[in-house]
């Protein structure tokens, strides 16, 4: 039964993202069966015939969880009393842009839409960044929002980390939840660290696991470094090669398990997710960068004290370098 409701605002909703996204919140797979939704979808005005749309479907299927849904071009409206949001709207990369252009435009969104969040969202309020570049524009969207922690900014690397567990699982021929203990180091990007050094599956290490299964410690440090890291790392652009176009089903699950486990807590075991660095790892303070994390139900914490060494050392600094160069950008649009 029902007793509590929680408004959940979703922007980009008359996306392909949004559309994945919606039918599964509203069916209850985000917040459980315990938690009533009030739906806030907010498109840009182009976008509001396809979010309406949705909205007639959500309607067509008489979810018990749904208490309302409202469509809106309005920040501001979609912001108001929000206590969960979904920022996956936002500028592709087209033909002939640069990172700064992409930057540029994405500041224009996610400025915007920190201050409305500041402006009116509840005060517990908890917001995942989906829409690329995700760790930067998850600290833009906290830059203009002074009066929120900024420990309720997250950027969703759940995606990575899953098809790193994928990956894993089918090379050891073993099921998704036998394999525990990955981590997801740095940007939403091909410079990301997708680290199986404390991972085990039933309690053996995963390196240990792989090279009894290909022959020799060698074997498994060279499938790892050959295959399953730039595999993961660049597993967007293969979804966008084979499919036509960039990942939706997978990024809408990543975005609700993020979210799921973020307020329902992880236990003992842990996930990866894109929060604002206290300098954890020695990560400049203020970036949002992709950590293994643990949540008790009240917000991501960084797992620390995980060792790295040399090789792991050095691939997690190049994908925060990248987070720097980012950040410089931005602050060179005057937008930090
Ligand atoms: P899409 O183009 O199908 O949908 C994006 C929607 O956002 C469009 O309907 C557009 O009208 C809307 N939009 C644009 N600007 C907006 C604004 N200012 N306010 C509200 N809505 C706005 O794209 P998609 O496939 O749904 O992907 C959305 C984003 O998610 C992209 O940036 C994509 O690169 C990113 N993505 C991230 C991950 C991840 O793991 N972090 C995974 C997959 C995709
Ligand atoms: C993904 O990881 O699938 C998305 O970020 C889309 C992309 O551009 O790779």
């Amino acid at each position: 039964m029902a007793t509590t409701t929680t408004t959940v605002t979703i922007t980009g909703a008359g996306g392909q993202i949004g559309y994945a996204l919606l039918f599964r919140i509203a069916a209850g797979d985000m917040l459980g069966p315990d938690r009533r939704i009030r739906l806030k979808l907010l498109e840009i005005p182009q976008g509001v015939r396809a979010a309406e749309g949705a909205a007639l479907e959500l309607q067509d299927c008489a979810f018990s969880l749904l208490e309302s849904v409202e469509v809106t071009d309005s920040p501001a409206t979609a912001f108001d009393g929000c206590q969960i949001a979904l920022l996956v709207g936002a500028r592709p990369r087209g033909p002939g842009m640069e990172r700064a252009d992409l930057l540029a435009a994405n500041a224009g969104i996610f400025g915007p839409q920190g201050a409305a969040l500041n402006a009116g969202a509840d005060d517990d309020v908890r917001i995942v960044v989906v829409g690329n570049p995700a760790n930067t524009n998850a600290l833009i969207a906290a830059a203009s929002a002074p009066d929120i922690p900024s420990d309720r900014f997250t950027a969703l690397t759940r995606l990575d980390h899953n098809r790193a567990v994928g990956q894993l699982a089918a090379e050891l021929g073993v099921r998704a939840d036998e394999v525990e203990g990955v981590a997801i180091w740095g940007n939403h990007s091909a410079s990301q660290f997708p680290d199986v050094s404390h991972a085990t599956v039933h309690g053996v290490p995963v390196v240990d696991a792989l090279a009894e299964r290909l022959g020799g410690p060698e074997q498994a440090t060279t499938w790892l470094d050959d295959e399953f890291i730039p595999r993961v790392a660049k597993r967007g652009a293969e979804i966008i090669e084979v499919r036509g176009s960039s990942s939706v089903a997978s990024a809408a699950n990543a975005a609700i398990e993020h979210v799921r486990d973020d307020q329902g807590g992880t236990g003992e075991a842990w996930t990866s997710a894109a929060v604002v660095s206290r300098g954890e790892y020695g990560v400049p303070e203020g970036l949002v960068c992709s950590f293994p994390v643990r949540s008790d139900g009240s917000g991501y914490r960084v797992v620390e004290g995980l060792r790295l060494d040399d090789r792991a050392r050095a691939r997690f600094d190049a994908s925060v370098a990248e987070l720097e160069a980012e950040r410089t950008a931005v602050r060179d649009l005057g937008v930090l």
